[in-house]
């Protein structure tokens, strides 16, 4: 069974991609790290963020079993990201990638911007997670407080903005829930609130196809 959790920076589908994979016993997969690896690599060797050549170079290269979480969950390593993710040689070269993750086991987790809408279409469960920029903004900055990084609360909420626009905004899987998607709006929930909201689609879902 594929669960394809998307959503925009900071809207916890992260979180709720992690909890719902111990929950049903299913390997997760953080899509948004490819592209913060990526990234990193890039700005570690002072590259533009548009070098096509060096990012594919670099994701053909990349080993997930070594991604450093914490070093890649760095704000200017998300901001990089969010550029380098537009570029489609890149995307073409991870593609293959996400969908061997998926295929195979009992199925899997995976969360980011196009689970639903490209990596994998077919997916049985399909969750868009939002919440308001300002909610979102508040979740980033207690995280990246809580990691030791300094933060200014309205250039966070720039931030935010400024992604939202660039993911939604590529002309190559742009940021936008797939059209079979259920919504989950965390704005007024908490994680736990959120969680059972999560478990109750994947239920239904679940429920649906033993009936059908
Ligand atoms: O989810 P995240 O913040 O770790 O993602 C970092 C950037 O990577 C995000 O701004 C857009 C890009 N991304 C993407 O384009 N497609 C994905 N499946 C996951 C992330």
């Amino acid at each position: 069974m594929i669960n394809a959790i998307d959503g925009p920076a900071a809207s916890v589908k992260g979180t709720l991609a992690k909890k719902l994979a111990a929950h049903y016993a299913l390997r997760h997969l953080d899509t948004g790290l490819i592209y913060r690896a990526v990234a990193k690599a890039m700005l570690e060797r002072a590259l533009r963020l548009d070098d096509v050549e060096a990012a594919v170079a670099i994701a053909k290269a990349l080993d997930p079993a070594k991604f450093d979480e914490a070093a890649l969950k760095r704000h200017g390593v998300g901001e990089a990201a969010s550029h380098v993710a537009a570029i489609p040689q890149l995307r073409a070269a991870v593609l293959a990638f996400q969908r061997d993750f998926g295929r195979g086991g009992p199925g899997a987790v995976l969360d980011g911007r196009d689970i639903g809408s490209v990596i994998f279409p077919q997916a049985e469960v399909k969750i868009f997670v939002t919440a308001t920029p300002q909610a979102r903004a508040r979740r980033r900055a207690a995280e990246l407080a809580s990691a030791g990084e300094a933060v200014n609360l309205g250039e966070i909420m720039e931030d935010i903005r400024a992604r939202d626009e660039r993911d939604s905004a590529r002309a190559i899987a742009p940021l936008r829930p797939a059209p079979d998607a259920h919504l989950l709006d965390t704005t007024h929930l908490d994680i736990d609130a959120a969680f059972r909201a999560a478990v109750d689609i994947v239920e239904a879902v679940r429920a649906g196809r033993k009936r059908g």
